[in-house]
């Protein structure tokens, strides 16, 4: 590699000219994104570096590109924060990683490249027998969702959750975690076609949603008969929601069960004004989920839930489902699954294939 290494950069954020000033409508992410030749990174005190085989491609990484996430890094950086790989070195001061551990990591910013710099505190040992390829999302995804559920949402075995937008990302490893925690899982979707993932990850019932006022209220009935069926007449125990929207107080708001939880994980269809009132007369709790913050606060707690989810994964209880692998030359196409709300559940982007 003679100190040198294949990495993504953006170069700009697509939705600002090149003075930082809006622009009417984003450029595509392929005129801010490329594949170039950058300097291997240093291995600092306390961190490790990784052979990265598997890098997860998200939402929030091109919604970033885009320049709309709440972290900018400053231009040009290297996107995505999920990686899956081998350690090549171990920085001073790290005693429990080794060169050669299969490993996971959650990095600042940096996960599309050969070589990536993590801190020790937010790398684990990768599961024997798993495919690196189902642990490249761990954070974004299953962190995230786990967060919801057990943290924000109080669910647990017996509960009931309603999972939307359940066939992108952080939907699915939700519908997957909340059934490894023994709970029942309403999965709901915008359209038909999207119905098949969130099934296969283990719903109990899948709901549409649709795109307008009509819809949304069909949904709200069809989403209280199913909450009724599966044995919780009074409504959901938590919503975990990634689409706000008009979706919210539409239809979302009344699924929930007095005193149940409202958690916020993702606006992807924007955010709406809604009536504070509307959360009185139904006694529900809106409440935020954002476990990065959380985990700053709670790190032994937090170092535990994923863990737990580790666990669910070396157990079989959790499979994570993989359908898109992208090649590290074709990587724009993962960002424009985002662009085009086609994302499907895990998105992977192969780095380096993994030597059985
Ligand atoms: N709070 C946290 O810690 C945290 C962590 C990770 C991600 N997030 C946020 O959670 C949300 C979901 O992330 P994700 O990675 O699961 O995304 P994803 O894979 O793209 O899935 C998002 C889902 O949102 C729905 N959606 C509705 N309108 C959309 C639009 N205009 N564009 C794209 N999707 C739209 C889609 O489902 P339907 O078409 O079925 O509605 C889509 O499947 C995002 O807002 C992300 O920023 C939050």
């Amino acid at each position: 590699m003679d100190g040198r290494m294949r990495a993504v950069q953006c170069h700009r954020y697509a939705g600002f000219d090149q003075h930082g000033k809006p622009l009417p409508k984003p450029d595509p992410l392929s005129e801010v994104l490329s594949l170039d030749e950058l300097p291997i990174p240093q291995c600092e005190a306390g961190h490790v570096l990784i052979d990265v085989h598997y890098t997860g491609v998200q939402f929030p990484d091109a919604f970033q590109a885009q320049g709309f996430y709440q972290e900018r890094p400053p231009v040009p950086y290297i996107p995505a924060v999920d990686v899956s790989g081998v350690i090549r070195e171990v920085g001073e001061g790290v005693t429990n990683f080794q060169a050669g551990d299969r490993a996971i990591a959650k990095l600042p910013i940096g996960g599309l490249a050969e070589i990536a710099k993590a801190p020790a505190e937010s790398v684990w040992l990768a599961p024997q027998g798993i495919d690196l390829s189902a642990c490249a999302n761990l954070s974004r995804n299953y962190v995230s969702a786990y967060h919801s559920l057990k943290v924000v949402g109080e669910i647990s075995a017996g509960g009931l959750v309603l999972v939307d937008g359940a066939s992108g990302g952080v939907g699915m490893a939700a519908v997957e975690l909340a059934k490894a925690m023994g709970a029942k899982v309403i999965a709901a979707v915008s359209s038909e076609e999207k119905t098949d993932f969130p099934r296969q990850a283990g719903a109990d019932i899948v709901l549409c949603y649709g795109h307008d006022k009509a819809s949304f209220r069909n949904f709200k009935a069809k989403a209280n008969e199913a909450a009724a069926d599966l044995g919780h007449p009074n409504g959901v125990d938590a919503v975990i929601d990634m689409v706000q929207g008009e979706l919210f107080e539409a239809a979302l708001v009344s699924t929930v069960r007095p005193l149940g939880k409202l958690v916020l994980v993702g606006f992807t269809a924007g955010q709406k004004p809604i009536r504070p009132g509307m959360l009185l007369i139904k006694q529900a709790a809106a409440v935020g989920s954002l476990w990065a913050e959380w985990a700053k606060l709670y790190p032994t707690q937090h170092r535990q839930n994923v863990q737990e989810i580790l666990d669910f994964l070396a157990q079989g209880a959790v499979q994570p489902r993989v359908d898109r692998i992208f090649a590290f030359d074709d990587f724009l196409q993962a960002f424009e699954l985002f662009e085009q709300n086609r994302g499907r559940g895990n998105t992977v982007v192969r780095i380096k294939a993994e030597v059985a």
